[in-house]
């Protein structure tokens, strides 16, 4: 073909990084026995009780899903004290995002974000023919002001990701409720909070705080996902909360069955895992102190987090430890495509993985 024709803005786009699945890896490499501290996964697994349900559901795949989610939906609804008509359902938080592009943005359209944040809002805003401002963090945090600055009259759309990925910082309910009364009342506001129910420091926005704010501004979303405390990330499966007016034309965009069946039961079930739960939180706070320990004891700079990931420097640039620490099965993520050349990310896993995780590399450096 002489010329190939693609979407403008598709042109450029580099595909984005996801972290290997061991398997591929492992064939790549000829090793075995690896673990993976890459993608900010529940290393305990699936929650068990959206397992038993996802397994009862199984007989019923001949027929289509409840493409209103009423299940999922008003449990959320009961859950949250938010109205069954301010809730959506993605496949994945992930779609949200994008069902945000399709809805509110029209190519030429300006966005803002910050940056170093989570790299699918810039690859669909850009797909889309949006046009991405960066607003570079400031001291690890994301710049509530800066991105205030950024904002043009063209401004349709706005990325705060809170806590951050992948710095792990969260932002204070103070500072992003003055932050909601300073964005025009017309540009949407996407606080994306795949992470808001690790954040620990109770002088920061938490899972419980940030609802409350809906009403600040007009033109709110909230993404969540069942992938990270629920141990879902397979199934795909997320939700979004914001205004009426806005979950309506959403759901006019949407496809009519994009939460599929598995992942509508398998989530309500999750729900009720209040022992999973449980049991993830503490996982994520004990490995954090010995994997914080463990560092210390090397030597190497940190940056503490309100998730269940953090950043550490590593001497030498990330890429390289990140491709040494492979080769012994340990894997992590680099950051270059981040922009943070000299830093590793890595996700909390069960207590021998932090251990191997440590051993490997002190061994490595
Ligand atoms: C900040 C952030 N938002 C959203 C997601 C995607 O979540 P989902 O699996 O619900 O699509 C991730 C996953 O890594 C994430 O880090």
């Amino acid at each position: 073909m002489k010329k190939k024709r693609v979407r403008k803005g598709v042109e450029g786009l580099i595909p984005y990084p996801p972290g290997k699945p061991i398997e591929e890896l492992e064939r790549e490499l000829g090793i075995s026995g690896s673990i993976k501290l890459a993608s900010n996964e529940n290393p305990l697994g699936p929650s068990p009780l959206a397992v038993q349900a996802i397994k009862e559901r199984l007989r019923g795949l001949n027929r289509y899903p409840d493409g209103s989610g009423y299940y999922l939906k008003s449990k959320l609804s009961e859950r949250l004290h938010i109205p069954l008509d301010r809730i959506i359902l993605g496949n994945g938080s992930n779609e949200l995002i994008e069902l945000l592009v399709r809805t509110f943005l029209s190519e030429g359209d300006h966005v803002v974000q910050a940056f170093p944040t989570f790299l699918v809002y810039e690859k669909i805003v850009t797909g889309a023919g949006g046009i991405m401002t960066s607003v570079p963090l400031c001291d690890f945090t994301v710049d509530l002001d800066g991105i205030l600055n950024a904002i043009r009259p063209d401004t349709r759309l706005i990325f705060v990701n809170n806590p951050n990925n992948p710095t792990g910082s969260a932002l204070s309910g103070k500072a992003l409720f003055r932050f909601l009364r300073q964005v025009p009342e017309d540009v949407v506001v996407a606080l994306d909070e795949a992470y808001i129910e690790f954040v620990t420091d109770s002088g920061l926005a938490g899972a419980a705080d940030t609802l409350r704010m809906l009403d600040e501004h007009p033109s709110l979303f909230f993404l969540r996902t069942f992938s990270k405390l629920y141990g879902l990330a397979g199934l795909r499966i997320g939700y979004g909360l914001g205004h009426e007016w806005m979950i309506d034309y959403m759901n006019r965009v949407r496809q009519p069955f994009n939460a599929n069946s598995l992942a509508q039961a398998g989530a309500t079930a999750a729900l009720d895992d209040e022992v999973f739960v449980a049991k993830t939180l503490e996982t994520v706070r004990d490995g954090l102190t010995y994997l914080y320990g463990g560092l210390d004891e090397i030597g190497l700079e940190y940056l503490p987090t309100q998730t269940n990931f953090f950043l550490i420097k590593v001497p030498g640039g990330g890429k390289r430890v990140y491709e040494a620490m492979l080769r012994e099965g340990v894997i992590i993520r680099a950051m270059d495509s981040y922009g943070l050349a000299d830093y590793v990310r890595i996700c909390v896993g069960l207590p021998e993985e932090n251990r191997r995780f440590i051993e490997t590399l002190r061994r490595v450096l």
